[in-house]
Order: C-alpha cells, then structure tokens, then sequence
C-alpha cells in the first residue's frame, strides 16, 4: 500500500543569493519586532553576525551567542536565560545546524515544562513557543525545513532527536552567499549529511511521491558540485546548488525520515564527538552495501540520478557502482575511519551504541532493518 505523506514545514521560505536582506521583510509580515539572535562566536568572529545586525538596522535585537558545536541540554538552558531577560517576541537561528537547533530548542523549551530529554522522539512536541526564524550559513542539516532537532545530553553521552510541530521554523532565509567562508572539511562534511538525507529519505520505509521528489533533486547537485565547493569555496554555482540540495534533502527527510545511517551515526557523535556529516560518511558505503539487496531498485536510481549509473545497466550493476562511487567519494573528500581518528570501541561499547541506535527509531524506517549484532558487526566493519 502506498505510504502517507504527513507534511510539516515552514510557513514562509525565500531561497537565493542575498535574500538574508528581505529578513526585516519577514519579521513585518509576521507581525514580529524583537528578535533573540541565536548563534556562535565563530560567527561573530567571521563577521556574519554584522552583516545580518546591518540587515536588522533599527530593528531592538538581543544576541545570545554561546551556542556550541553538538549543542547540549546545558545550551539549551543557558539560551532559555537570554530569552528569558528581555522581551522577546522571536528568535532568529543564525549559522549551520547547531545555532538553528538551539534556537528551535529554546523556543519549545521556553512553554513546555521538564527536561529536554523529556520529549525525545517519537515524542511529538506540538505545543509551540515562540517563531523562530532560520537562517543557516552552512547548509548541511536542512533544520532550516525540518520538524527535527538534536540535542545532546551532558548526564549521559546521547544525542536525542526531538520532533513535532514546535521544532519546525515558522521562518527559512536560505541565502548561499554565507557559506562561501566555509572551510572545506565542513564543505565536506555537510555536503554528504545531505546527500545521506535525501538517499535515506529515498530509500526509507516512509518515503512518498511528495518526499521524492525533493531526495532526487538534491542527489544529482550534490553529486556534481562537492568536489567543486571543496576545491573553489568561492564557486557560486556551486555553493549555491549544495545549499539548495541540503534544503530539499532537509524537507525529503523530515518528512519520510532518516534510517540506518543516521541511528548508527549519532552514537559516534556522542561517545566520540566526531562531527555529524563525517560520522555519516563514514558510515555510509558499509551501510548502503548491507541495505542494497532489500531495496535494488530504489538503490539503482540513486546512482542513476547522481550519473554514477547508466540507464542501461542493471539494478544490480548500478547497486554496485553506487557502493563504489560512495568509497571513492569519501577517498576524495579525505574521509578517515574512527580509528584513524584515534578512537576506539571495545564491544561492550559497540553493543551500547548499537543499542542507542536502535532505540533511535531510525534504523527501523531502513529498507533492511539490522539486529543488534548486526549493527555491532557494521560498526567493526567501518572502525
Ligand atoms: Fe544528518
């Protein structure tokens, strides 16, 4: 039977080079006049904390911007101070998914009682606090489109998906032009973070017609302009394809949802801190060989669209050119393996991982849903 499709996303969206500048634009629209800036210190460092205060001009903003990478439930807390001190009427997530997260977090937080761990996923969090208006600088996460965010717990090293309605951005100004100061390792790695959202969106159990079509437009542009991104920062073809690949991967995944890649990446990020898109690519040839033969065709398309196929080959033969064009990517992008990185797991460990994996949800939306042995066997595999 065909799947469901059960859409949620922001209310307004406005994508292009510059647009950040329409920002005092949208706050009018929405009948918002103080916004919260939830950012980082890298960004004011860089200098797009300006360039979007200049955009803000008149506008009475306050600035809380000690958002950190893997944003935590300390984070969280800290960001409810900040809004809690003024009147705010909004907040506005500004830089890549952790500031964007935060800002999504502290927004439900702020009306909702507890902890934020008392609403991890499937939790559906409807009960929304104030607009948050996203406008990330990296692209990479898609939170600017989603119905998720991740937070990170300091009592116990997990990383926990939050969902609902209260985690979608009333708001999305998707302006390319700030990722040209990305670094290229962070080129790297957000850009196959979205290339794993739109190929497990594609392959998920959940996946729809309507969820399709944004996964298989954003495999082909992320697919052609990686390398590029990576080697020219300053290409605006380039940065401006990934960025809008990483927003139609981010709306193909929060609604047919992420699968066995994402459950096994976020315990990396957890116990070992490796950063999200490269835990994901690190993961993800061993997991899509493991997945291919319960799903051939939807796995040929993949490398079809992203011409890494021919039309004329079979399933099979495209199944395989997939596994191998996802290994010589990450040879390209200069992906290390865990213990490269000096990071080790002994199987108590693994089988903890596993275990949060699991207990994630996402594997369980993957076209082959893995045992726990298999998920450790996986984990040895890719280590
Ligand atoms: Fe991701």
């Amino acid at each position: 039977m065909q799947n469901l499709a059960r859409v949620q996303s922001p209310r307004v969206i406005r994508i292009g080079g510059g647009i950040a500048s329409e920002l005092p634009e949208v706050l009018a629209q929405l009948g918002l006049s103080r916004p919260l800036i939830v950012t980082d210190a890298n960004l004011i460092k860089i200098g797009h904390v300006k360039r979007l205060t200049d955009i803000l001009g008149d506008t009475a903003w306050g600035l809380f911007d000690e958002v950190v990478e893997d944003p935590t439930d300390a984070c969280v807390d800290a960001g409810l101070a900040a809004l809690g001190a003024h009147d705010y009427d909004c907040i506005i997530g500004f830089g890549g998914g952790s500031p964007i997260d935060t800002a999504k977090a502290v927004s439900f937080m702020a009306v909702n009682p507890g902890h934020v761990r008392d609403y991890k996923a499937p939790a559906q969090i409807d009960r929304c606090g104030l607009p948050v208006i996203a406008i990330p600088t990296t692209g990479g996460t898609g939170s600017e489109l989603t119905r998720w965010c991740v937070i990170t717990d300091t009592d116990q090293p997990e990383k926990y998906n939050l969902s609902g309605l209260a985690c979608v951005a009333t708001a999305a100004l998707i302006d390319w032009t700030f990722t040209t100061t990305k670094p290229a390792r962070i080129t790297a790695d957000t850009a196959v973070d979205s290339l794993t959202h739109a190929i497990e969106a594609y392959v998920s159990k959940r996946a729809h017609p309507y969820t399709d079509a944004f996964a298989l437009s954003a495999m082909p542009l992320i697919a052609t302009h990686v390398r590029t991104a990576c080697s020219d920062p300053e290409n605006g073809p380039a940065r401006e394809a990934l960025m809008l690949a990483a927003s139609q991967a981010g709306m193909a995944f929060s609604n047919a949802s992420v699968a066995l890649v994402h459950g096994m990446s976020r315990p990396i990020g957890a116990h070992f801190h490796v950063a999200h898109g490269l835990s994901n690519a690190m993961l993800l040839p061993a997991v899509t060989a493991f997945s291919v033969d319960a799903a051939p065709a939807r796995y040929a398309t993949v490398a079809r669209v992203m011409g890494w196929a021919q039309n004329g080959d079979t399933d099979v033969v495209a199944c395989g050119k997939l596994i191998e064009g996802l290994r010589v990517l990450n040879d390209d992008l200069g992906v290390p393996s865990p213990s490269a990185l000096g990071h080790t797991a002994d199987d108590q460990m693994l089988h903890l991982m596993a275990g949060q994996a699991l207990a994630s949800g996402s594997p369980q939306n993957n076209p082959r849903v893995p045992s726990e042995d298999e998920i450790v066997a996986l984990y040895k595999e890719m280590w």
